[in-house]
């Protein structure tokens, strides 16, 4: 432990000398742009366990972990899940409008499993509901000296000019570059995250440390997944098949530990849902469960999509993990088999925004579409096309494998901009029409907006 300190303030010192910020932007046969920058990384190493970002709470059987997401389809309802270490405790959540006087409680419910040997704490799920919009709540969980005090805003009312900032996180982990995009994101006024897979990258340990890296996780995102919600999609780190230590359960972890209110969008799965939150309607796909034609998710995709209402909610966002326009080396193409079931969907809808992480770098779209594609004929190539979607992606969140930079020379025509940097992005909602979108890289000791574009709703 303490070579392995001392090593890491080797690493912060070496990092700290050699911060040198070398911005140049290329532009090549494309219109799209390959940003060149290269930034000096913190090692792709996870944060040691005894550092203060994973502390436990002071008090005996202290809740632990807590994070919130959306509880209902309009946003009059939290989730609440937490953790408790030592017995299973108070399983209520005390709330109310104002600090010291919590009016109102709810009770959740109590789930624990093993994995290999680790057993897991008692992790609580509580559904706060009947909330009024646009409020600041107060909520209380735990016992006596080890209860614990957080605070949230409920969203404005389902309405299509609604002004509301999402962040959009992908792939984060536990290092000091994940560490660095939660700072940032905190910063940025984003007031929920959407979160495109990949969550702890616990699943690149093994046997007890596999639930151990989960637990550092959730105190990890305490921090601000305590105060609003992070809306969650699952990713392949989620899957966790392991026959080597038995455990062949897919998701088994993710599905006991983050909660969705998938039932609210009369979804038969957590792992796909939607809900509507301000002026935006936002779909959850799941990359790794069955999505081919008749399958559970095919089907309520289909239904889920009629029930969009551009008048009520005009921006229409999808968040998934794996790409389905990249141009990156790695995980190329990954996306083909979703999009040649959902693409047509997509373009039929008028999506906004296709949300992606999976690869480790930034990227993003024109709005372009192959849906012409015949085996038959041969027309294959993708193609402008004002209906579809721009796809992001935003898998750099700061996760142990680091960043990929091999991205395709040269750069296709479908690719607007691409880096490849950690950070994250934020996309400002201002009314039906506009939305400001940004990307932000991690550039510390200043906010650094790096692409931004003003958005036109696809449908008014
Ligand atoms: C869950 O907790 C109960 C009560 O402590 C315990 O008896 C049970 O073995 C635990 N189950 C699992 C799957 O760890
Ligand atoms: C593909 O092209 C063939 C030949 O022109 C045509 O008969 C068929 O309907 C096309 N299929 C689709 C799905 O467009
Ligand atoms: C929406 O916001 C944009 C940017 O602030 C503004 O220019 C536009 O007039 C607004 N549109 C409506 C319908 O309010
Ligand atoms: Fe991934």
């Amino acid at each position: 432990m303490l070579l392995a300190s001392r090593l890491l303030r080797l690493q912060l010192f070496r990092f700290v000398i050699i911060l040198v910020l070398v911005l140049s932007y290329v532009e090549n046969g494309n219109a799209g742009l390959t940003s060149t920058f290269v930034r000096t990384q913190w090692p792709a190493a996870d944060i040691p366990l005894d550092n203060e970002v994973f502390a436990i709470p002071k008090g005996y059987n202290a809740p632990q972990q807590v994070h919130i997401t959306q509880g209902d389809y309009d946003g009059k309802a939290v989730i609440i899940s937490w953790v408790t270490p030592d017995e299973p405790g108070s399983n209520t959540v005390k709330y109310g409008t104002s600090e010291n006087s919590y009016d109102f409680s709810a009770e959740g419910t109590i789930t624990n499993y093993t994995f290999y040997k680790y057993k897991s704490g008692y992790i609580h799920h509580c559904l706060v509901d009947g909330l009024e919009y646009d409020s600041k709540y107060y909520y209380k969980i735990g016992e006596g000296d080890s209860s614990r005090v957080f605070w949230f805003q409920t969203p404005p009312e389902i309405d299509p000019d609604a002004s509301y900032t999402f962040g959009i996180i992908g792939d984060l982990g536990q290092t000091y570059n994940s560490l660095s995009t939660l700072e940032h994101y905190m910063k940025s006024g984003g007031q929920s995250v959407l979160f495109a897979g990949d969550l702890s990258y616990a699943d690149r340990y093994q046997y007890d440390d596999v639930g151990i890296r989960w637990d550092s996780w959730g105190r990890f995102i305490e921090q601000s997944a305590a105060y609003q919600p992070w809306i969650w999609s699952a990713g392949n780190h989620e899957i966790e098949y392991m026959p080597d230590m038995e455990e062949v359960l897919p998701f088994k972890s993710f599905l006991h530990r983050f909660a969705t209110p998938h039932t609210a969008s009369k979804s038969t799965n957590p792992l796909w849902y939607a809900i509507r939150r301000a002026s935006a309607h936002i779909i959850v796909l799941s990359s790794y469960s069955p999505f081919v034609k008749y399958t559970p998710q095919w089907t309520w995709l289909r239904e889920e999509l009629k029930r969009v209402n551009r008048e009520k909610t005009p921006w229409l966002i999808v968040v998934m993990h794996v790409p389905i326009y990249n141009s990156n080396a790695a995980h190329y193409m990954e996306g083909e088999s979703m999009r040649a079931v959902f693409e047509s969907w997509f373009v039929r809808s008028k999506v906004d925004f296709i949300f992606a992480g999976h690869v480790h770098a930034y990227e993003r779209s024109y709005r372009i579409s192959n849906i012409h594609y015949n085996v038959t004929t041969g027309d294959r190539y993708p193609v402008p096309d004002k209906s579809a979607p721009v796809y992001l992606t935003v898998g750099d969140g700061g996760n142990q494998e680091g960043l990929v930079g091999r991205f395709f020379d040269p750069q296709p025509d479908y690719s607007a901009f691409r880096e490849a940097s950690y950070g994250h992005s934020t996309l400002e909602i201002r009314n039906r029409t506009h939305a400001f979108y940004q990307w932000n890289r991690n550039d510390d000791g200043k906010p650094e907006t790096t692409d931004s574009v003003i958005f036109h709703n696809q449908y008014w």
